[in-house]
């Protein structure tokens, strides 16, 4: 397939022009990918069927996972869900437009190819400029994933983009980074009290401060205790690049010795060994690939970079990657989830 690329950073004359030539191939029912404030994501229609399965083949995801839908306006919600919660409407009025999603019962026009079958549709309004003017032009909800192929990182970059889905969509629109580099925190607002399905910018903290109780699923919390992974050993896939990534739990001493020694070990054979170590420790180790994720006093700025760091230790060929551990804290919870993730929950 040839992809129409269009590269939009600011919504000038020529950039509406083109944004339009791309929000026709939504109307036309094929893909297009599109910058949010979070990752890109690789959008169709989301009210026709044929045009999501596009999504899933593009993606390579399988059919049972539900997509989010994106709205360019706060008024475009109602039509989509059956109906809106108190606590989702306190939700929508706080953290809309932003990296959130709201779980909700879906209404009939939303296709259960959208929802992987399921009787709920997560919607989610973007804080980015170009995706919001993109959905309007559009003229429909757009369903969208994360734009890169299943199992590997979620993209922040253009190029990134361009080496997942080049050539298996209709369109790409180009942009900056995105500004937040994780995917939206889901919350599920169908039972009481509301669950986080996945953490993310927005945090628990946060909003038990606007509703009160806020439960976090056991997914979450669980898989952050390696002693209570429920299947050690399961092969995840999710986020990973392609030399093997592995966490260094312990103290900041210990984590630091072990990587020195791992490094040791490795010295001479034939094996590319990566780090990912901070702003602050990046100076301890001397071979291998040394990568900082970013300051360890900074979260958004290390949830900014995972993905991207991730993808870097791929352009270089390491194989082997020894990722610091992060402290836990409402902070890095998201961080830390997909570090995990991404790891296949492998510690040493
Ligand atoms: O920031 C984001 O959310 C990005 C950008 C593109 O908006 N999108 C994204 O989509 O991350 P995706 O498909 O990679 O992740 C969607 C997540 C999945 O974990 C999925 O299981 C969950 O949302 N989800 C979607 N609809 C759901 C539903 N009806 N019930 C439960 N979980 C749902
Ligand atoms: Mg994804």
């Amino acid at each position: 397939m040839k992809t129409k690329i269009v590269k939009i950073e600011t919504l000038d004359e020529a950039s509406l022009k083109n944004l339009e030539d791309v929000a026709q191939l939504i109307r036309a029912g094929e893909t297009v990918v599109f910058p949010t404030e979070t990752v890109y994501g690789l959008g169709a229609d989301a009210l026709n069927p044929q045009a999501i399965k596009k999504i899933f083949e593009a993606k390579g995801r399988p059919d049972d996972n539900p997509l989010i839908v994106h709205i360019g306006g706060l008024d475009e919600v109602e039509p989509l869900v059956a109906n809106i919660p108190e606590k989702a409407k306190i939700l929508m009025q706080t953290f809309w437009p932003g990296p959130l999603t709201l779980i909700m019962e879906k209404a009939s026009m939303i296709p259960t190819e959208a929802t992987g079958g399921l009787n709920t549709v997560g919607v989610r309004f973007p804080d980015h400029p170009i995706a919001q003017a993109f959905i309007k032009m559009a003229g429909c909800p757009i369903a969208a994933p994360s734009a890169n192929r299943s199992g590997r990182p979620s993209p922040t970059q253009g190029k990134h983009v361009l080496e997942d889905l080049d050539g298996r969509v209709a369109g790409i629109i180009l942009s900056s980074d995105t500004e937040l580099g994780l995917e939206s925190t889901v919350i599920d607002m169908t039972v009481e009290p509301p669950v986080v399905l996945r953490p993310g910018d927005i945090t628990v903290s946060e909003l038990r401060a606007v509703l009160g109780t806020v439960a976090v699923s056991a997914n979450v919390t669980q898989n952050i205790v390696p002693e209570k992974v429920s299947s050690p050993g399961m092969k995840y896939t999710h986020y990973s690049p392609k030399g093997e990534l592995v966490i260094v739990k312990g103290t900041p001493e210990e984590i630091r010795e072990k990587i020195t020694k791992v490094l040791a070990h490795y010295k001479g054979k034939p094996m590319t060994i990566g780090v990912l170590a901070s702003d602050e420790t990046m100076g301890f180790y001397r071979e291998g690939f040394i990568i900082s994720l970013g300051s360890r006093n900074d979260p958004k700025e290390m949830s900014k970079n995972l993905f991207s760091r991730l993808r870097t230790f791929d352009e270089l060929g390491v194989e082997k990657i020894y990722a610091e551990d992060i402290p836990l804290n409402n902070e890095t919870l998201a961080l830390i989830n997909r570090l995990y993730k991404a790891a296949g929950y492998a510690f040493i």
